[in-house]
């Protein structure tokens, strides 16, 4: 492939590089991953549907187990006004006659077709050019009838029974992309028409997917004051089902089945609009996204510290202090520091500490702080509660203006190198802190550019 690189500026190209690298580390985290990606037939009629199937390709080709739920609500409607067939809508479902079942076949058939031959055009000039993409689709979803409720018949609308994980298992295997719709069979032999968000939800929990990723008709949720959540827990969702349940049922929809899905086990649930070109992209590849993401429940809340803490963070540190990993801090140090600290708390035990410092600078040396005392107790390492603290206080130290963040350590380097800081030199250091560096401890210096 020529690249046009005499077409692009220094500048553009400096930006490109610079993305490129910043989410290296993004690809490696995703690559080997399960994601489950649903949208609804809305997002298929849509101009930006070409892009997200270039994304869908794109993410296939980073080694993600790509499965894809489509829904197809407004092409079954169409058919039904087509047919001039009436199936009457009860609490928000269909019920599904027998009258009106070739609509919805002839509706998930037609966009099952649709994304399949997309997913195959080897369109040159896009960034589909060379990919190979195997597509498959099947009866991974048994089904089991809705029934009658509220003294209503659903008739044939259904609810998932079982998803054949160990088939889909299979194919992810064999590197193909699965593609399920918004139908399952019964063990009677009979098509059932679901909720392409149920089939996606149960989907995602059974599969212990990584991700569940909702493409809606809006980008994620908006606070009180109008501004973007990029995250938020299962349980601080109940307020915006409640809000949408009558003026936006499609995402009260999504967030009911995206607290299930946390609450089920997977991690991150992903709200992100599909008429956004590389939304998809910007969520999983910038460290602050692009819509709101769910995070499941034990992912607590980081908060700066207060003097109630300093009883359970020296508990944390006098051990790794003892081993020589931190250095000393007396009660009364933490007192007067408290603040700088954030911590993780779970019922009075402090999980997580991390401190940030402003470095005094002087003349043209940039705006600095240094990051220190990171610690996680030993029972709860590995569970990325250390990158949540480090994230959040570079998200303070964006917050205050600071321009580059230095960490001083004996035996983390890798740690921080993994989090995007680089090595440095003592010298590199605003000299505010050069004086202050202990040589006969000789920490490696490392620094991160906000
Ligand atoms: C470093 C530390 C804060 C990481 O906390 P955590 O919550 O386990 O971090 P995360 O879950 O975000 O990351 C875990 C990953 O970091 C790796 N890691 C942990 N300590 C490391 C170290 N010293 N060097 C390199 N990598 C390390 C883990 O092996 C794990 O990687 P893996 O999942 O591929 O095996 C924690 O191990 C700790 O408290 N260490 C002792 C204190 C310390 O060294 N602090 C830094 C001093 S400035």
């Amino acid at each position: 492939m020529q690249s046009d690189h005499h077409e692009t500026s220094p500048n553009t190209a400096q930006q490109y590089v610079h993305w490129f690298r910043h989410s290296a580390p993004y690809i490696n985290a995703h690559r080997g991953k399960t994601f489950v990606l649903m949208f609804g037939g809305e997002a298929v009629q849509h101009d930006n549907f070409q892009h997200i199937i270039h994304d869908i390709a794109l993410l296939h080709s980073l080694g993600i187990r790509l499965i894809l739920v489509h829904g197809a609500r407004p092409q079954i409607n169409a058919n039904l006004q087509h047919n001039q067939i009436q199936s009457p809508i009860h609490i928000n479902r269909r019920v599904t006659t027998r009258a009106s079942l070739p609509c919805v076949m002839n509706a998930v058939g037609s966009i099952r077709l649709q994304i399949e031959a997309l997913l195959s055009m080897g369109l040159a000039n896009s960034p589909m050019f060379g990919a190979r993409i195997d597509v498959v689709s099947g009866n991974f979803v048994t089904a089991k009838p809705y029934g009658i409720r509220d003294g209503v018949d659903f008739q044939l609308t259904g609810e998932v029974r079982t998803i054949d994980t160990e088939a889909i298992q299979r194919h992810l295997d064999n590197h193909n992309i699965v593609l399920l719709g918004p139908t399952g069979y019964s063990t009677t032999g009979e098509v059932f028409n679901l909720l392409a968000e149920e089939v996606a939800t149960k989907t995602a929990i059974q599969m212990q997917a990584d991700k569940l990723i909702f493409l809606g008709n809006q980008n994620g949720l908006l606070d009180e004051f109008g501004q973007l959540l990029r995250e938020i827990t299962p349980h601080q969702l109940d307020l915006h089902i409640a809000k949408y349940q009558d003026s936006n049922f499609e995402i009260a929809l999504h967030l009911h089945n995206a607290k299930e899905a946390s609450l089920k086990g997977v991690h991150r649930v992903h709200l992100l609009s599909y008429a956004h070109d590389g939304a998809v992209i910007e969520e999983l590849f910038t460290r602050d996204g692009y819509g709101t993401m769910i995070t499941d429940a034990h992912y607590e809340e980081v908060r700066i510290a207060n003097i109630g803490d300093v009883g359970g963070l020296m508990n944390l540190l006098r051990p790794l202090e003892e081993e020589g990993i931190l250095v000393y801090r007396s009660r009364e140090r933490l007192e007067s520091e408290i603040e700088q600290f954030a911590v993780i708390e779970r019922d009075g035990t402090i999980l997580a500490c991390a401190a940030l410092y402003p470095i005094p600078v002087s003349g043209h040396e940039l705006k600095s702080a240094e990051i220190a005392c990171v610690a996680v107790h030993p029972g709860y390492r590995k569970s990325n509660r250390g990158s949540q603290i480090l994230h959040f206080l570079e998200e303070k130290a964006l917050q205050s203006g600071i321009e580059q963040l230095f960490v001083l350590t004996t035996r983390t380097a890798h740690w921080f190198l993994e989090h995007g800081f680089a090595a440095a030199n003592v010298d590199d250091l605003p000299n505010a802190r050069q004086a202050l560096y202990n040589y006969q401890r000789n920490s490696m210096v490392f620094v991160k550019r906000l």
